[in-house]
């Protein structure tokens, strides 16, 4: 899904002499690139030396503390009680993972006043609420509701808020997250049977470049531990850079949803990829139209995956018992689907306004200990219930 984009100034030929104006010397080239000069890059040029810190310093630990899982049994969370405050940053609580991905939410309520790198990881901020602007040496992207902003290894940003709070569900991977490959032609290009295209990716647009002196301070996250920097002059001192590694933004409800005579399976919603796990986007959309159709899912054992649903807007009419901002987690080793009635509540029913993200790991999920202080610990006997509204979600 990377596509060649640049911003700002840069020399005709790579890796050739570029002057600042009036004798002011050379700027620094960077080619910032994946997988060791084999993956997608960019060629960044900074007004002062990149690797040129003043003070370093070890903040602590980055690594997820899991609990015991116990008996195998399907999990829900209730995030909306998450405590708010703190930067975007700062106030993410992870409540799942395993080596190929980690799931946590932030509920900040300020912007950040330092700067952050996430070395070892890809992260993807589903921006549920509120909206800001991202900062980075490539430029700024102005978020909102909605928005998957999708941050490489390595970029350096800044999160400002414009609201005074924000909700975000974010994904964290020690991969790429991109396409799936069956959107895509063989030279990189979404096809048409995509759910999306490429005039969907919002990159950025404006550069923001400073060549301020004085203390700033750069938090990386790299070997599960958190490095802090000071630097004596701004980060974000890019004077121009080409290239296909950037942070960009997809909005969920850009999702072109796809429907069917009956019930589609969940890699029709898939949004992005990475190492060990899909990311899927459930959208409004109409259902089923065959006569007999059954809108709501048949039970399934996904065998090889665990699910997670982030349920973000609609009527959970949806699973029983789930609120806005909870999420469930099926794990393999048991069957789920509808609970009672809800098979024969959905039949005829039209269409959906739901809105949700749906992450499925083909390891493992570990719950963190932190999890547990929200876990909704009645979840898995909701099967059992004879009465009670009758309900169904698509996706579960
Ligand atoms: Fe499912």
């Amino acid at each position: 899904m990377p596509f060649y984009h640049k911003l700002g100034e840069i020399p005709k030929k790579r890796h050739t002499q570029f002057h600042k104006p009036n004798g002011g010397g050379l700027y620094r080239e960077e080619v910032m690139g994946l997988e060791g000069f084999s993956g997608i890059q960019s060629l960044l040029y900074h007004h002062f030396l990149p690797p040129r810190i003043k003070e370093v310093a070890l903040l602590g630990g980055a690594k997820p503390e899991y609990a015991d899982f116990g008996a195998i049994r399907h999990r829900a969370f209730r995030s909306a009680e998450l405590p708010a405050g703190g930067d975007p940053v700062a106030a993410r609580r992870i409540l799942l993972g395993n080596n190929d991905v980690t799931l946590g939410l932030s509920r900040p309520t300020k912007s950040m006043d330092y700067f952050y790198r996430n070395a070892q990881a890809y992260e993807c901020w589903f921006t549920h609420e509120g909206q800001g602007v991202l900062h980075s040496q490539f430029g700024r992207l102005d978020f909102g509701p909605g928005d998957y902003i999708v941050i490489p290894f390595g970029t350096t940003w800044q999160m400002e808020l414009s609201s005074s709070e924000a909700r975000f569900f974010v994904v964290e991977t020690p991969s790429h997250i991109e396409a799936p490959r069956r959107y895509l032609n063989d030279y990189g290009q979404l096809l048409e049977h995509a759910p999306y295209s490429e005039r969907d990716i919002r990159v950025p647009q404006e550069l923001e470049t400073f060549a301020d002196r004085g203390d700033f301070e750069v938090r990386v996250k790299v070997r599960d531990a958190i490095s802090q920097h000071i630097l004596d002059h701004h980060p974000l001192d890019v004077i121009g850079w080409d290239g296909y590694l950037y942070p960009w933004i997809f909005n969920i409800n850009d999702y072109e949803p796809r429907t069917g005579a009956l019930h589609l399976p969940p890699p029709t919603h898939q949004t992005f990829k990475g190492r060990g796990f899909v990311l899927c986007s459930f959208v409004p959309r109409l259902f089923d139209y065959h006569p007999d159709a059954i809108p709501a899912p048949y039970n399934h054992s996904n065998v090889q995956s665990d699910e997670v649903i982030y349920y973000a807007e609609g009527d959970f009419m949806s699973r029983r018992g789930i609120d806005r901002c909870d999420i469930t987690l099926h794990p393999f080793g048991l069957p789920h689907g509808p609970q009672p009635g809800a098979t024969e509540a959905s039949i005829g029913k039209k269409k959906t306004d739901e809105l949700a993200v749906m992450v499925d790991t083909f390891h493992p999920l570990n719950i963190t200990t932190e999890a547990l202080e929200f876990e909704k610990t009645e979840y898995q006997a909701s099967w059992m219930e004879e009465d009670g509204e009758a309900s169904f979600f698509t996706a579960g």
